[in-house]
């Protein structure tokens, strides 16, 4: 059982509690963390996130048997394999590739979150196998949400408090508690919540409302995609 859980709403928020040796799940629902999630699933040996589309460009160069993916305003960027749907990472485009990718939030966490002793890459799509993971850990435990340019995310937080409303812990943040209460309020209707924020209404006016539906199905997948010494990898790798 954890020893604490808190939700930090943004990644701007780090700096006033540093993720240094504590267990991080990071949360882009809309829509890294789905994605990178499912790539993993689908067979992706390995994620780079970084932080602009020129870093993806100089990171892919040289470097056999990668793809460069990711978004600038929702839309993939010019010159890129792949966007930021995760619906677009089947086993065809991914399995056995390695993905240099960049997004506007959730790069960006998951670089923040490099000091924590271990990083997990958590979405709806991978809940239940998420929360398990978290029951095994002893020490402090922080769900980190992408927000959107440094503000708060309904969809993040609302998974942040899944997380917090299967667990037992022997202390919880207000954050957490917030959370689990948000999350009570939408756990019956997460297709809902994600279509009425903000994030999915501005996807769903550029073209993208399908990926709401997608980013909203529960334990589609088992595997939990973890950070270590900068890139996103699966844990049966
Ligand atoms: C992000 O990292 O900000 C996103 O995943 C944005 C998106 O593509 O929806």
């Amino acid at each position: 059982m954890p020893a604490s859980i808190d939700v930090i709403f943004t990644p701007d928020l780090l700096p006033l509690s540093p993720p240094t040796g504590k267990t991080v799940v990071v949360a882009d629902i809309l829509r890294a963390t789905t994605t990178i999630t499912f790539a993993i699933a689908n067979g992706a040996l390995g994620i780079t996130p970084v932080l602009t589309p020129d870093d993806a460009f100089e990171c892919a160069a040289n470097r056999r048997n990668t793809i460069i993916c990711g978004e600038r305003r929702g839309k993939k960027v010019n010159g890129f394999h792949l966007g930021n749907s995760p619906c677009e990472y089947t086993k065809t485009a991914v399995s056995g590739k390695q993905i240099v990718l960049t997004t506007t939030n959730g790069t960006r966490t998951l670089w923040a979150c490099r000091s924590a002793k271990q990083v997990f890459v958590g979405c709806f799509l991978n809940l239940q196998a998420i929360i398990n993971s978290l029951m095994q850990v002893e020490g402090e435990v922080v769900i980190v949400c992408a927000g959107r340019e440094g503000s708060y995310c309904m969809e993040d937080t609302v998974f942040a408090g899944a997380c917090v409303a299967s667990l037992s812990a022997a202390h919880l943040t207000d954050a957490a508690e917030a959370a689990n209460i948000l999350y009570r309020a939408h756990r019956h209707n997460l297709p809902s919540m994600l279509k009425d924020c903000y994030h999915g209404r501005k996807l769903a006016e550029i073209g993208l409302a399908d990926d709401l539906e997608f980013c909203a199905q529960l334990n589609l997948v088992d595997v939990i995609p973890y950070q270590i010494d900068g890139q996103i990898v699966s844990p049966h790798a």
